[in-house]
């Protein structure tokens, strides 16, 4: 098994790392932005993982982090409690900075960080939460996936500043192979669902810098609407506990776009519910109406699609596929297809297509659920 984050370790600081783990990237079946608002989400972890290899630095470097990755070969140093360095790296001191808080770390230790990862950057599968769960497992193998989820989702929203949800890390550290999990979002109650079914990954090549776009826009919109809705309902805490069958007093109490934001937070969380409990009842074929379902949704009423996603999915559908829609966060990213045992018209019909639209090939891959984050052997 090729160890790129271990050898890099060994080129750059001419030493052994001390220990080293992984840790997925994922792609949510179903429930787009509901995390943040306290609903429920559906992912599967993947196959594709980054690595880190870990170990003290040099003596009398006291507080000083050295990290590497294959992506970016310049060795970043910084004090990391004092100075959050630009780019990816700031994920690895804000876990720094959590497992000091959490007395793992000591507060000066000098620490070298050496990551490989095969999961593209800003793709929307989650590749900063592998990052941030690779170096956490790494430093602080003894802590439970929880904790750990824990440690790199604070990571990345108190100190990176991504206004993210829990989803990315939670998968990241709870995946298993064959499994998606139906995460509850507001009571972080996690349960583990059998999926084994086709399921192909569309890569648009369109990338987003997630601390930049629309995320945190979408965020603050959901905060003015339960805002505003808690004045027809006091005790309304998180967007998602909206009841689905008051959906028409929503409708009167927001006007554009806060209506439509909340509107999809509200139907999508019901759709997320059923969706697992039609997994649960190996009814596919309803299970993929239910993606579509959520893709228009994601591009009506959440307007977070972008021209490439749409062309996917209504190719998708209309080559039979079961299910198709937009996964991680959308404007750009990839888009996923649930497809029957025997559907060999699909893949030629999406790359046919693209081509003819945009000129490029799209990168089409088969996805399986897979294991979350661990240690690796040095
Ligand atoms: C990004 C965030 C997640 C989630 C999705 C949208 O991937 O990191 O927490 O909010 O967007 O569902």
């Amino acid at each position: 098994m090729p160890r790129p984050a271990i050898d890099l370790f060994r080129e750059t600081f001419g030493t052994t790392p001390r220990a080293a783990a992984s840790a997925p990237g994922r792609v949510n079946l179903i429930g787009e932005h509901t995390d943040y608002n306290g609903g429920p989400v559906l992912p599967i972890a993947i196959a594709q993982r980054t690595s880190a290899a870990v170990g003290p630095g040099r003596d009398g470097d006291a507080g000083v982090l050295e990290a590497i990755s294959t992506r970016y070969p310049q060795v970043v140093r910084v004090k990391w409690q004092e100075e959050l360095p630009k780019g990816w790296a700031a994920y690895v001191a804000g876990v720094l900075r959590e497992l000091w808080a959490l007395e793992v770390l000591p507060p000066d230790g000098p620490v070298r960080v050496a990551v490989a990862s095969d999961l593209p950057v800003g793709a929307g599968l989650a590749s900063s939460a592998a990052l941030s769960l690779a170096v956490a497992k790494a430093l602080a193998p003894s802590l439970n996936p929880r904790q750990i989820a824990g440690v790199a989702f604070r990571a990345e929203h108190d100190h990176v500043g991504v206004r993210c949800g829990v989803m990315d890390q939670t998968i990241s550290a709870l995946g298993k192979r064959d499994h998606a999990v139906l995460l509850e979002c507001a009571s972080l109650e996690a349960k583990q669902i059998p999926f084994s079914a086709r399921l192909l990954l569309v890569d648009t090549g369109v990338r987003h810098d997630l601390s930049a776009g629309g995320l945190n826009q979408r965020r603050a919109e959901c905060e003015a609407a339960v805002k505003r809705l808690k004045v027809e309902l006091p005790e309304l805490v998180w967007l998602a506990s909206w009841p689905a069958e008051w959906l028409p007093r929503l409708k009167r109490a927001l006007r554009e776009p806060l209506r439509s934001r909340a509107v999809h937070v509200v139907s999508e969380t019901a759709r997320t519910r059923f969706g697992a409990q039609l997994l649960q009842q190996g009814k596919l074929k309803r299970f993929g109406e239910l993606l579509y379902e959520s893709h228009e949704s994601c591009r009506r009423l959440y307007e977070c699609s972008s021209p490439e996603l749409d062309t996917i999915v209504s190719v998708a559908k209309r080559a039979g596929a079961l299910g198709a829609r937009l996964t991680g966060a959308g404007w750009g990213g990839a888009a996923i297809v649930l497809l029957s045992k025997r559907d060999n018209k699909t893949i030629p019909a999406i790359q046919r297509a693209y081509e003819r639209v945009y000129g490029k090939t799209p990168l089409v891959s088969e996805v399986k659920a897979s294991a979350g984050a661990h240690t690796e052997r040095l």
